[in-house]
C-alpha cells in the first residue's frame, strides 16, 4: 500500500555544494520530483515521478520537511491492475500541477488511452484540501491522450490544456465546455524528436526509434494578451487569447486557428517553463541541461548551466524572486527514463517575481 507519511531525506552537507554561482539546493527529497507550486502563504506542493511504472503522486512538502499524500490517499492511490480502482476519482498520469491564479491547486490528468475518466483537470480547494473541481477531458481530447499542462485565461475563466498528441484544449470553466484546436498544425506537432545531454531520446518503438512529443510547454502573458507555447521539441509560438476565446463559440474561427499564430522564439529540447511579472519565460533545456530566458521581445539567452539540473520540468517563481528547479530525473534509456537522483530542488536569484496571473 501506499506510505502516507515519507520523510525527505535532508543531507545538510549538500548545501554547501553548489558550483554554479547564485545556484542553491533548497531540497534533497528522496523521490525524484517533476514539479513544485508554493502558495502565497509557503505551502508547498510537489509532483513526483519516481518511475515509469508506479503512477505519478501528488505530496504536501511539510515544514518539517517530511511530505504527506494529497490531497489525499484516495487520489493517489490509483492501481491499474486492480478493478476496484477507480480511474475517475484518481490520479492516473499526472503531468501537469500548480497553483493556478484562483488559488487552487490543479492538477492535469493525462489518464490512459482507452480508460474511461482517466484524462481530467482535478482542481483542490487549498482551504477545503478537496477536490471542488473536477472536469473530464474525453469529449475534447483526440484519439489518444495526450494532456499534460495547464494555465488560464486572465479572469480565470477559461483553461489552457497542452496535448503532446498535437494540439490544444481550450476549456470554458464555467460550463465545462471544451474544444481541441489548432490539431496536427506546423506549430502544435515536433520538428524534431526530443533530445537529451547531446543525444536524441530513444522510442519504445525498438532500436533506432525516437521520442517524439507535440504541443507541450504554455504560458500566458501576465497581461493576459497572448498564449504562448511549443513542441517538447522547441520553438515557441504565439497566439493572442481573444482568438483561442472567441473559438470556443466560433467553429470556423477554431478550424482556422492557425493563421493566427506567429512564431515567437528559438527555444531547445525542453522539460518545462515557466514565466515572470517582467513576462519572461524561463525554458527548462534538456539537450544542454541548461535554462534559457526568453524575454518578451523574443530574445533568447542562456542564463545558467549545470549538469545536475536534469531534465528540469515544472518550475515556479516566488516573491522573493526566486526560481524554484526541480531536477525531475528522467533520465533516457536505463530501467525506464529515472535516473537515481540525487532529487534536488534548486533555487536560483532572477530580476522579478511571479506573473500576477500566473501564480495564487
Ligand atoms: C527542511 O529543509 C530545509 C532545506 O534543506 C532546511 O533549511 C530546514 O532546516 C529543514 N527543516 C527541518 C525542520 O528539518
Ligand atoms: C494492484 O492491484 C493488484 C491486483 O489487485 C495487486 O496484486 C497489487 O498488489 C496492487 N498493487 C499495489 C501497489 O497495491
Ligand atoms: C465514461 O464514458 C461515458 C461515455 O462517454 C460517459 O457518459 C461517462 O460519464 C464516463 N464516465 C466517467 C467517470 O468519466
Ligand atoms: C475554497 O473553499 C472555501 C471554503 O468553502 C471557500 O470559501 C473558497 O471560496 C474556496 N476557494 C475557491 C478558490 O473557490
Ligand atoms: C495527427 O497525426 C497523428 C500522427 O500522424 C495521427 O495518428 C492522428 O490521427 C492525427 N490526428 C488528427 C486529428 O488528424
Ligand atoms: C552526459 O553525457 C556525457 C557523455 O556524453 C556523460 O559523461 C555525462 O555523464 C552525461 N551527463 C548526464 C547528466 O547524464
Ligand atoms: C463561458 O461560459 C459562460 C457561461 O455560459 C459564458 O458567460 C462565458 O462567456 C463563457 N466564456 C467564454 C470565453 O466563452
Amino acid at each position: 500500500m501506499i506510505n502516507l507519511l515519507c520523510v525527505a531525506l535532508l543531507s545538510t552537507s549538500v548545501l554547501a555544494d553548489a558550483v554554479t554561482p547564485g545556484l542553491e539546493i533548497a531540497f534533497s527529497l528522496e523521490r525524484a520530483t517533476q514539479g513544485i507550486s508554493i502558495s502565497a502563504n509557503g505551502r508547498k506542493f510537489l509532483s513526483q515521478r519516481y518511475s515509469t511504472t508506479n503512477s505519478p503522486q501528488i505530496v504536501e512538502l511539510l515544514d518539517d520537511n517530511s511530505t504527506v499524500l494529497y490531497p489525499d490517499v484516495a487520489w493517489n492511490s490509483y492501481n491499474a491492475s486492480d478493478s476496484n480502482s477507480d480511474p475517475s476519482l484518481s490520479f492516473v498520469d499526472v503531468d501537469g500541477a500548480r497553483l493556478g491564479p484562483d488559488g487552487r491547486y490543479w492538477v492535469v490528468d493525462g489518464g490512459t488511452t482507452g480508460v474511461n475518466g482517466s484524462s481530467k483537470l482535478v482542481g483542490v480547494n487549498l482551504t477545503t484540501n478537496s477536490v471542488d473541481k473536477l472536469y473530464y477531458l474525453e469529449d475534447i481530447q483526440g484519439p489518444y491522450v495526450g494532456a499534460d499542462d495547464v494555465r488560464f485565461s486572465k479572469d480565470t475563466e477559461v483553461a489552457y490544456l497542452s496535448d503532446i498528441s498535437n494540439a490544444l484544449m481550450i476549456l470554458n470553466l464555467t460550463t465545462g465546455h471544451g474544444i481541441r484546436v489548432l490539431s496536427n498544425t506546423t506549430s502544435s506537432m515536433p520538428y524534431s524528436p526530443i533530445a537529451y545531454n547531446g543525444t536524441w531520446v530513444p522510442g519504445s518503438d525498438g532500436a533506432g526509434s525516437f521520442s517524439w512529443a507535440g504541443l507541450d510547454q504554455i504560458e500566458v502573458s501576465p497581461d493576459g494578451k497572448y498564449l504562448y507555447y511549443q513542441a517538447c521539441s522547441g520553438g515557441l509560438y504565439r497566439i493572442e487569447t481573444k482568438y483561442l476565446n472567441a473559438a470556443l463559440h466560433d467553429p470556423t474561427l477554431a478550424a482556422n486557428l492557425e493563421d493566427y499564430t506567429t512564431r515567437f522564439a528559438f527555444t531547445p529540447s525542453t522539460g518545462g517553463t515557466t514565466i515572470d511579472a517582467d513576462g519572461n519565460i524561463y525554458v527548462s533545456d534538456t539537450q544542454t541541461l541548461s535554462i534559457w530566458k526568453v524575454t518578451p521581445e523574443g530574445y533568447t539567452s542562456i542564463i545558467l548551466q549545470d549538469d545536475r539540473l536534469l531534465w528540469t520540468d515544472l518550475m515556479w517563481i516566488t516573491a522573493d524572486k526566486k526560481l524554484w528547479l526541480p531536477a525531475s530525473q528522467m533520465r533516457p534509456g536505463g530501467d525506464g527514463l529515472m535516473a537515481a537522483g540525487p532529487n534536488y530542488i534548486f533555487t536560483y536569484p532572477i530580476d522579478a517575481g511571479p506573473s500576477p496571473i500566473d501564480h495564487a
